[in-house]
């Protein structure tokens, strides 16, 4: 088993049978998903709902044997399993390299438990070195939001397809790639970018991961808020 796919079964092996659960997206979330239907399927597992945090990510749940639920049915979710992009050693992450980080927000912020599913590439001391940070926009005007990253140090792009058109969320918006050589005040900037009227979301997650589930060659390290 490689690192990720460590991680990813211990994830699914939080799961208990009854619970609703917000299913992340990404290749991590994918494994975690199969591996709940792998479960399902053997009869260790019974009664598990999930609420999708994208379209792709709902076909997986499909594919596995997962019953896909909405959070107009529930509300509050049990347990989110999710990846991340980047996670700092508050637990503070980056998300959203999918294209998913809308739904991914808002279905761990209505989850009773995050946990986070990474390898140790995944690691950073501080968030924006290495990954940029996504930023979702809605279409109209989107180009006006250029300066303002700009002027909180960022150099923005516009997310494409490999055929130059604009990448377009699940929810029809665009994605602004926004590459920082380290974020010092990540709380400070999300504030900047969520105040921005055409802003829907970052891919900042402060605050928001409960435990970080991180597979290396060696075995699993489990890391816990606050600790
Ligand atoms: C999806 O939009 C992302 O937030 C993913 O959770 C993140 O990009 C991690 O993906 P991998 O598990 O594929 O590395």
């Amino acid at each position: 088993m490689n690192p990720k796919q460590m991680a990813a079964e211990r994830g699914a092996s939080l799961v208990e049978s009854g619970m609703v659960l917000g299913l992340g997206s990404g290749t991590t979330a994918t494994l975690v998903v199969q591996a709940i239907g792998r479960r399902l399927r053997e009869g260790r597992l019974r009664n598990v709902d999930g609420v999708p945090s994208s379209s792709a990510i709902a076909a997986v749940a499909r594919e596995s044997g997962v019953t896909l639920t909405t959070l107009d049915e529930h509300p509050v979710l049990d347990l989110d399993l999710d990846g991340a992009d980047e996670v700092d050693p508050n637990l503070n992450l980056i998300k959203g390299l999918g294209g998913a980080l809308l739904w991914e927000k808002i279905v761990a912020a209505a989850s009773r438990r995050v946990v986070i599913l990474v390898d140790e590439s995944k690691l950073v001391d501080r968030l924006g070195g290495k990954a940029p940070l996504p930023v979702e926009v809605i279409p109209s005007g989107w180009r006006t939001h250029i300066p303002l990253v700009e002027s909180l140090g960022g150099k923005p792009e516009l997310r494409k397809n490999p055929d130059g058109e604009p990448f377009v969320t699940d929810e029809g918006n665009y994605i602004l790639h926004c590459r920082f050589d380290g974020i010092p005040d990540p709380a400070g900037l999300e504030a900047r970018l969520r105040s921005r009227p055409g802003v829907v979301g970052t891919g900042l997650f402060l605050g928001i991961a409960h435990q970080v589930i991180i597979g290396r060659p060696s075995g699993v390290e489990v890391r816990m808020r606050g600790t």
